[in-house]
């Protein structure tokens, strides 16, 4: 169950305040009924809602784009450090929200948040080959054979075999990389097999989604219907 005014906001109708001042003027109605109290609770999936007459179609799940600044744990919860959930806005909280995908607490970029279980299964299984790109900073220069042991799928110290992943060299120590998988820290372990600390790391984008540039640093905001698909473009 869930407050009425928070539902229109999640649903794009208008910021907190004005789906208020909607809701007392009476213009809108929950199951026919002309509701006045934005506190009032309900159940979105089966209440029909509507604003003017004009039936709201609340959508189940929520996506958010959030532009991770470094110094956030991808978690739900922990004692010790600040987490991403924190940096989701009132408006667009709700149970069950989490990260797809986990990017280190130094790591900043692309981030997409959602309560969509299954969708979120999607991009991390390997098995879909969403590719995850990142571009970073390194403290040497790499060469052509590490393009090459990239392509071929790195095996690390522990003896994890790698699947084969994209390695472009942009010069003066920086590179772009793509991966299908995210296994813990793996970026970073990939170049450390190859003898290379990775200083910095940012995520530019999952499949065919990026990273809006003007989102800024450690703001979220909600996907279109065309970014959600574009996760499973091939990139
Ligand atoms: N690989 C890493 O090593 N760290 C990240 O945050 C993401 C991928």
């Amino acid at each position: 169950m869930e407050r009425l005014d928070k539902i229109l906001v999640s649903q794009g109708v208008g910021s907190r305040k004005e789906v208020q001042k909607l809701i007392r003027s009476k213009r809108v109605t929950l199951n026919g009924e002309v509701v006045t109290k934005p506190e009032t609770k309900l159940d979105a999936e089966s209440s029909e809602i509507a604003v003017d007459g004009q039936a709201l179609n609340v959508k189940k799940y929520i996506y958010l784009m959030l532009n991770k600044p470094q110094g956030y744990v991808s978690a739900t919860e922990d004692n010790l450090h600040k987490t991403v959930l924190e940096l989701v806005p009132e408006d667009f909280k709700r149970k069950g929200l989490f990260p797809a995908g986990r990017l280190d607490k130094d790591t900043e970029g692309l981030m997409i948040i959602t309560d969509d279980g299954d969708f979120a299964h999607r991009i991390l299984s390997p098995k879909n080959h969403v590719w995850k790109t990142y571009y970073a900073e390194l403290d040497g220069e790499p060469d052509e054979s590490v393009v090459s042991a990239f392509e071929r799928g790195i095996t690390l110290d522990d003896g994890t075999k790698l699947l084969p992943a994209k390695l472009d060299l942009l010069g003066n120590n920086r590179v772009r990389v793509k991966i299908t998988e995210g296994k813990f820290h793996q970026v970073k372990k990939m170049f450390a097999s190859c003898g290379f600390k990775v200083i910095f790391l940012k995520r530019e984008s999952v499949g065919g989604l990026s990273l809006d540039g003007n989102l800024p640093k450690g703001s979220c905001r909600e996907l279109t219907n065309s970014e959600i698909a574009a996760v499973f473009l091939v990139k």
